[in-house]
């Protein structure tokens, strides 16, 4: 099959398209002919050898945690999903002919591959920091970086919990975020004037990692209603750091639901064929993607 890999750390450059074994769905996994993955920012960072603590890894490696495709493999023990089932999920070197999941749902009628591929991660993310920020309905919701994969879904999921969301995007997002129900204001010089004048804040979350954990803080009132996922120095202003998933199956159910209902809905950015996914890691470091990026099988 084909599948990207790369055998030494390093830029964009490093990602090739090569032959290689067909991976196989051992016990407690299932296989997927892959359909689309979703490109993360995890993904360039992993490639880059950045997070080797949180995901280590031996050389030549795949690429990819997110896809949808086609169950054509049950492992031993698995129950209540069949081969040709169209399903989403994580696993391990996505961007590849066939994967191996390790969390997977049926996907919900409607969805298409390309977008399928592209709510996994995200949606678990959005989930878990919404949790650990511990913010409830008629709350409001300050989110710094809301126009990306994991801002679109939190802005989507807390519109649902009855949680106001004041969101900062660049120029070009501002009507982007006030579609998906938040109140928008630009980052960049001046952006917590805006904010306080837009109205109170009673919890933050930093997705964009722009440095901007003190202001946030202050907006917030204290730095116990403040998470970011994005600054690994946030914990020396009192921060939380969010870096470890939580229950993956859990949130791909929650996603499945909210999609069928109508509340979620994350936009392909761009799709590209597997053998340009140089070319979709260039396009995510660039750290402008409206909803996520994906690549096509
Ligand atoms: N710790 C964890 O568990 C975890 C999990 C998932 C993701 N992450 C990290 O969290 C970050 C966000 O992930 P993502 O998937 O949402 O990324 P993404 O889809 O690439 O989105 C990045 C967003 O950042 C915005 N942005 C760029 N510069 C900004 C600034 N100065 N101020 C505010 N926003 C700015 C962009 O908005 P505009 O286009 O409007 O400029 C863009 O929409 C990444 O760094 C990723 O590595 C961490």
């Amino acid at each position: 099959m084909k599948k990207v890999s790369f055998a030494e750390f390093g830029g964009p450059d490093v990602l090739r398209l090569i032959d290689a074994e067909e991976p196989h769905a051992g016990p407690g996994r299932i296989r997927i002919a892959v359909r689309a993955a979703g490109v993360n920012p995890v993904d360039w960072r992993i490639r880059e050898g950045q997070v080797l603590s949180a995901h280590p890894l031996a050389l030549p490696s795949g690429v990819g945690l997110d896809a949808s495709g086609v169950v054509d493999e049950v492992g031993a023990g698995v129950e209540g999903v069949e081969v040709g089932d169209r399903v989403f999920g994580e696993g391990s070197s996505t961007y590849a002919e066939f994967a191996v999941l390790a969390a997977w749902a049926r996907m919900p009628r409607g969805l298409t591959f390309e977008e399928a591929a592209g709510y996994p991660s995200v949606v678990e993310t959005a989930l878990r920091v919404i949790r650990e920020v511990g913010v409830r309905g008629g709350e409001t919701l300050l989110v710094s970086g809301a126009s990306g994969g994991v801002g679109s879904a939190v802005l989507q999921i807390a519109r649902e919990r009855g949680i106001t969301v004041i969101g900062t995007a660049g120029a070009a997002n501002q009507d982007y975020l006030r579609g998906l129900g938040a109140l928008a204001t630009t980052y960049g010089e001046g952006w917590a004037e805006r904010v306080r004048s837009i109205g109170r804040v009673d919890a933050a979350l930093d997705l964009a990692g722009s440095g901007v954990i003190r202001e946030l803080v202050q907006l917030a009132g204290n730095p116990g209603r403040v998470v970011s996922i994005a600054d690994l120095d946030a914990p020396k202003l009192g921060v939380r750091f969010s870096g470890t998933a939580g229950s993956v199956p859990d949130a791909l159910a929650e996603a499945a639901s909210l999609i069928s209902r109508g509340k979620l809905h994350i936009p392909v950015e761009k799709a590209y064929p597997l053998a340009d996914a140089a070319s979709a890691h260039i396009d995510s470091q660039a750290g402008h993607t409206r909803g996520r990026r994906v690549l096509v099988v």
